[in-house]
């Protein structure tokens, strides 16, 4: 059994899935169920006593002890954070307390646990940490993309918070042995990402006929990443990643905003023509993110290099996937619109254990 953390949300939901897809390994899922989390993204493990679901929080000690004690994973896959740059710029302290404090707590609880295994066991353990680009920070236009060894430079709370605790994984390697291995992944797209970051948001408001918002110029440049190419990359890492490193994941696919905004509403324009006219006239500059990081592109060549992984999909085959799967999965988007997420997880999961 693995333990993932985060599993409900949008990347950890793709992962468990694919995970669960591609072999019978069991997942133990802990996650908290904040807004981001959504049970319904995992419908389809209804009755499946391959995925344990746990509803709790990575802060709590004593739930992770237990848990650990009882399931005794192999690995853990550390997913849960908070995760949208604006939110944490409006209201930084529970990025603070979940990707800092929460990543602390983890990796203490792993680290009481994985010292008391013998032999293999121990010897096979493995805290994979997921990251992002972000930390990194910003890159002029002609600077080359980030590798393993640039130097950290977070400019947002959300990315300053994602650095400590790539630190403080870092840390627990040097400093007492914990078997870690990071990912710093550049900006995932495809189903069951919570419309409010860029892609799905575009989506959901042009096929409502709304504004389609695009921060300062739009012009900042974003390396993206089908989500399902991220969870190959980190099934790859967490079977044969070297223990201590960090691989930067990405999709050597640098667009600017404007460009992803224009490309999702050409292909609404094929699959959904609006009869008032071409979704690009929804295009609606707004004032700028604060501290907006201008430039983001990655060098994957270590992990392409030492695990063979590549990406499956290219950005245009991704993004007309993304968008048919959105077309395809409207209920999805209007449950979360309404709220009616949150009721669906009270009348299918009983708080705890397995789905009902
Ligand atoms: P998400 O916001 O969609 O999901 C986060 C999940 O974590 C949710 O299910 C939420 O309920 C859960 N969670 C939050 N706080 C928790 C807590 N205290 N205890 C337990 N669970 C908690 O995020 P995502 O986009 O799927 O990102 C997943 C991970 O990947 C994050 O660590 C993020 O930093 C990293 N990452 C994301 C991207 C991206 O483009 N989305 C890129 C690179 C790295
Ligand atoms: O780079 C990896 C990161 O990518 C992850 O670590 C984060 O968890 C994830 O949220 C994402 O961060 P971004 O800030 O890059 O993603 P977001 O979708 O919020 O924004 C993408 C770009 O689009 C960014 O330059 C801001 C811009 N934007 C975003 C929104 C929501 C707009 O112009 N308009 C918008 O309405």
């Amino acid at each position: 059994m693995i333990l993932v953390t985060g599993g409900a949300g949008f990347i950890g939901a793709n992962f468990v899935l694919d995970w669960l897809a591609a072999g019978d390994e069991p997942v133990l899922n802990l996650d908290a169920l904040t807004y981001a989390g959504n049970l319904e993204n995992l419908a389809s493990l209804r009755g499946d006593a391959r995925h344990v679901f746990v509803q709790g929080d990575i802060c709590d000690r004593a739930l992770v002890a237990r848990l650990l004690a009882e399931h005794r994973p192999r690995a853990i896959v550390h997913f849960a954070a908070e995760s949208h740059v604006d939110r944490s710029i409006h209201g930084p302290g529970a990025f603070v307390r979940t990707n800092v404090e929460g990543t602390f707590t983890l990796l203490e609880a792993a680290r009481a646990y994985w010292s008391v295994l013998t032999g293999a066991e121990q010897e096979d353990f493995r805290f994979l940490h997921v990251s992002t680009d972000e930390v990194y920070g910003t890159l002029g236009a002609d600077d080359p993309p980030f590798t393993e060894t640039t130097p950290y430079a977070p400019n947002s709370p959300y990315s300053a918070s994602k650095a400590a605790s790539d630190h403080l994984v870092r840390a627990w390697h040097h400093t007492y042995g914990l078997p870690v291995l990071t990912t710093n992944c550049s900006n995932n797209y495809g189903p069951y990402q919570f419309p409010e970051k860029l892609i799905p948001l575009v989506i959901a408001n042009a096929l409502a006929g709304k504004p389609l918002p695009i921060y300062g110029d739009g012009l900042n440049v974003r390396d993206w990443l089908y989500v399902g190419d991220h969870c190959a990359a980190i099934r790859e890492v967490l079977a044969r990643g070297r223990l201590g490193e960090t691989y930067n994941v990405g999709g050597w696919n640098e667009m600017p905003n404007l460009e992803i905004v224009r490309t999702i509403c050409a292909l609404l324009d094929e699959a959904r023509p609006d009869p008032a006219g071409p979704y690009e006239r929804l295009i609606t500059y707004v004032t700028d993110r604060p501290g907006h990081d201008r430039r983001y592109a990655i060098d994957a060549r270590k992990i392409e290099r030492e695990l063979g992984w590549r990406p499956a999909e290219t950005f245009a085959t991704g993004i007309r996937r993304t968008v048919a799967w959105y077309l395809a999965n409207q209920d999805w988007v209007a449950h979360v619109h309404s709220g009616a997420y949150r009721e669906w997880i009270t009348a299918n999961y009983a708080g705890r254990g397995a789905p009902a």
